[in-house]
């Protein structure tokens, strides 16, 4: 008879990939000081110039393709043997599917994956490095990157609220917190639950029950955190 095991879930952002040499967003050195979000992450400039997008979203699936899953994402995994582990991530990589994460919602899609600009229930997986204009989907139209764009629906926001609303626990790493709907996710966490934020930066939370900080970067903080919550189940 396996033991009832606690369901923690984990809300990440881009700062869990960064030591795996994935960029942020918000930092210093992120993407958006290089780049328009309206020129290449919108539904607006997918019309006004798609291989633009098309191009940005290569040059992120290459750097994806180079990375490897940090310490961070491998800790997450060992929770798995004490607890039902949840991760709702902001993120497009698949680090966390690499280290061996098995429950992994991805709220702004998937970098790896392509879909039918007719029909969105038609999504392909990427194969290698470049998603180019002239491919097609079955019923011929242009494939688009499977990412949710600024301005859009977040499909999976409501699995996202149902998971987080019966959390026993609650860890987050790796977010600014300042892009909703996503960043809603933790005011659905009932307010009894011990909530974890692990990030290097002083990030502003405002109303949250029960909640340690943790100012460490991903790759000491999540190992550190996760060992402690192992030695307490016994
Ligand atoms: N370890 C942990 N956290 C880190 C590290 C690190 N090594 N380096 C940076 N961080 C933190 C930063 O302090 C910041 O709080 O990661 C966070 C990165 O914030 P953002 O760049 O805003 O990324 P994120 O919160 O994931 O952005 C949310 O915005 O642009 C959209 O769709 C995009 O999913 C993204 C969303």
């Amino acid at each position: 008879m396996s033991q009832h095991k606690p369901k923690l879930v984990v809300f990440t952002g881009a700062g869990i990939s960064a030591e795996s040499g994935i960029r942020t967003f918000r930092d210093s050195d992120g993407l958006w000081e290089e780049y328009n979000i309206y020129e290449v992450a919108t539904p607006e400039a997918w019309n006004k110039n798609r291989e633009l997008v098309l191009e940005f979203y290569n040059k992120r699936r290459k750097q994806v393709l180079n990375a490897k899953p940090n310490a961070a994402h491998k800790a997450l995994v060992d929770l798995e043997k004490k607890f039902d582990v949840w991760i709702i991530t902001q993120n497009i990589d698949d680090l966390h599917e690499r280290a061996g994460s098995k429950n992994v919602i991805h709220l702004h899609g998937e970098i790896n994956k392509s879909r039918s600009t007719v029909d969105e229930t038609l999504i392909y997986t990427i194969k290698g490095e470049e998603l180019l204009s002239g491919e097609k989907c079955e019923r011929g139209s242009q494939l688009r990157p499977h990412i949710v764009w600024f301005g859009e629906q977040v499909p999976m926001m409501d699995v996202a609220y149902e998971i987080a609303s019966s959390a026993d626990l609650f860890i987050v790493v790796g977010t600014s917190l300042v892009v909703y709907p996503a960043a809603g996710v933790i005011d659905y966490v009932p307010d009894n639950a011990p909530k974890y934020l692990i990030d290097p930066n002083e990030i502003k939370v405002n109303g949250i029950t029960n909640l340690t900080i943790i100012k460490e970067k991903a790759s000491v903080g999540v190992p550190s955190l996760v060992a402690e919550l192992m030695k307490d189940r016994g």
